[in-house]
């Protein structure tokens, strides 16, 4: 009956839908980007309890993880640009002591971890299966005991694996031989026992397998001639039996 006033309502309604409407527009791209200026609350507690369990580096080389940087300019640490997540954490050859946090399982956007030539000690720790972006894995010339960890078979893009000098025992996974990308294998100077897993002839990418100096032993399985990418075999210093010609 009261057309104008049903007008009127209609009127508010559009200006309060085009008032909501600006409001979006400015609270979306605002709140965008007020996330990425934090990144993510997650990597930033993940680096800090990392950062716990590292002790006696260089005086000065991790100076700069404190509040008053973002997280991603701490050394060490890279961060994709759109997502402010942690993609590399590259700290070696810093003498950093203590142990890898098993905190770095948080760390899912992780694609290259490089803490080689340092003096970790304990063990990997088996979160490192959730890392699966992860492509670079370097730990070589630690003090690092204990197995290799089977979950390291989830990370599925992983392309190389570094663990050479280090204190590793146990056998090597056989899960290992499920990386279709995988270009090198390091294991070398470690303390690993049993055979070489005949699984590994399945890593159709690989191109340097390193299994030196350690006490492997058994045959060298035939099936590792479908590695066919394989260039170079470094299997010297074991207890291998020798070669049936
Ligand atoms: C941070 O990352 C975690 C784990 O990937 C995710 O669950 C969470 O939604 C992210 N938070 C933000 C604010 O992006
Ligand atoms: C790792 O992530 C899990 C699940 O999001 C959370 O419960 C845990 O507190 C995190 N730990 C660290 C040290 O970041
Ligand atoms: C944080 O780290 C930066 C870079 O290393 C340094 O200049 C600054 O003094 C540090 N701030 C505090 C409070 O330690
Ligand atoms: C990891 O660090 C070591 C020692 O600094 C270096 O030789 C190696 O090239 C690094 N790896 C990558 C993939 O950058
Ligand atoms: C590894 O993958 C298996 C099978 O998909 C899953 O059950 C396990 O939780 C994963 N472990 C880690 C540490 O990611
Ligand atoms: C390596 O491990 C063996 C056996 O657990 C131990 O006797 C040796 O001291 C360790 N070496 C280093 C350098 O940690
Ligand atoms: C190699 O891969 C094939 C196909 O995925 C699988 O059937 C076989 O069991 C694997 N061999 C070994 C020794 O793991």
């Amino acid at each position: 009956m009261d057309k104008s006033c049903l007008g009127n309502i209609c009127i508010l309604e559009i200006n309060l839908l085009v008032g909501f409407v600006i409001i979006l527009s400015l609270l979306v791209p605002g709140s965008l980007k007020f996330a990425s200026a934090l990144g993510n609350e997650t990597d930033r507690i993940a680096l800090l309890s990392i950062k716990n369990q590292l002790v006696g580096a260089y005086p000065g080389a991790l100076d700069s993880w404190n509040d008053s940087l973002h997280f991603c300019e701490w050394q060490g640490v890279t961060c994709g640009r759109r997502h402010q997540r942690v993609t590399a954490l590259e700290l070696s050859g810093l003498k950093l002591a203590g142990s890898l946090s098993p905190s770095i399982g948080n760390l899912t956007f992780l694609r290259r971890l490089n803490l080689s030539d340092n003096r970790l000690q304990g063990k990997i720790p088996k979160e490192v299966g959730y890392l699966r972006r992860l492509r670079v894995f370097e730990l070589f010339r630690n003090s690092l005991h204990g197995r290799i960890p089977v979950e390291l078979a989830n990370c599925s893009n992983l392309l190389t694996i570094h663990l050479k000098q280090n204190n590793l025992t146990g056998e090597i996974p056989f899960q290992l031989g499920d990386f279709s990308k995988l270009i090198e294998l390091s294991l070398a100077a470690n303390n690993l026992v049993g055979g070489i897993p005949s699984s590994l002839g399945n890593l159709s990418s690989l191109r340097v397998l390193s299994l030196a100096y350690n006490h492997l032993e058994g045959k060298i399985p035939d099936a590792l001639g479908g590695a066919s990418n394989l260039r170079n075999l470094y299997l010297g210093s074991n207890n291998l039996g020798v070669l049936q010609l």
